[in-house]
């Protein structure tokens, strides 16, 4: 089977919704169909961006879906704070990020609250990028797949094969995110290996030939054509490099020249 690539921006808490809007007007500019014409991309607002970004892409037809960088588990209700799956599918959201480490680490999110917010995602009809990954002090004591297979199979039991085959799963070192060093081409393949074979012990083979697999952590235009071009490398979920269009049409570019 062939996944289709997917490249997703996330922008993290960074740029209002005046500069969000420049931003994407730049995509807009730099970006032709024919850099999408293989793969999907995908920018992640703050939530309060998520409105005027929407309208920008829409009116401009900018060849980028919506994303989401989290959400609430629950559709309604007393959840003071919390933002509703049900609103974000409203704007036209399309990809949601559930359980990055971010979350995990500085917010508390277990893997029960990843499954929940999965579920809610794909209850509303969006598509969720689950983030996984190992720290540092799991990889030098060899506990890095072990960790993986965990985190993938709780979060692939909360679906069903159907949706599994239908998600992403962002394969993420605590590590490499925001340090300048990413994994090696080598290092990365065989993690996303590791995902790609826990999905099919949980929820069969035609889930995890399905299931597409991100790689990120320090992602930038230079190394992107040589990460994707694993062969369980499915596409890149990039932080820093996205706040920018010049860099981010980069990798959009690097990920499509890489079949
Ligand atoms: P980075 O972040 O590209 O800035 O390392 C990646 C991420 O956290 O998704």
């Amino acid at each position: 089977m062939v996944r289709r690539r997917l490249v997703s921006g996330n922008w993290k808490m960074n740029l209002d919704h005046l500069q969000a809007i420049h931003l994407v007007q730049d995509l807009g500019l730099r970006l032709s169909d024919g850099d999408v014409v293989g793969l999907d991309v995908s920018v992640h607002p703050p939530f309060t961006d998520l409105r005027s970004v929407q309208s920008v892409v829409e009116e401009r037809r900018i060849p980028v879906f919506l994303g989401a960088q989290d959400c609430s588990s629950e559709d309604a209700g007393a959840y003071t704070g919390e933002v509703s799956p049900v609103m974000l599918a409203r704007l036209h959201v399309t990809y949601v990020i559930a359980g990055h480490s971010e979350r995990r680490r500085l917010f508390g999110e277990t893997d029960g609250v990843v499954a929940a917010k999965l579920r809610a995602i794909v209850r509303n009809g969006m598509t969720p990028i689950c983030c996984v990954g190992e720290t540092a002090e799991e990889r030098d004591a060899g506990t890095a797949r072990d960790r993986l297979v965990t985190q993938v199979s709780s979060a692939v039991s909360a679906l069903v094969p159907e949706q599994v085959a239908g998600m992403a799963i962002a394969y993420e070192p605590v590590w490499a995110i925001g340090t300048g060093s990413a994994a090696t081409p080598g290092d990365a393949q065989e993690a996303c290996a590791w995902v790609r074979e826990a999905v099919g012990e949980v929820a069969g083979a035609e889930a995890a030939d399905g299931v597409r697999v991100l790689y990120g952590g320090s992602v930038t235009p230079d190394n992107t054509a040589e990460l994707v071009g694993q062969p369980d490398v499915d596409g890149v979920l990039v932080g820093g490099a996205s706040l920018e269009a010049p860099s981010f049409v980069g990798i959009v570019r690097a990920a499509n020249g890489a079949r």
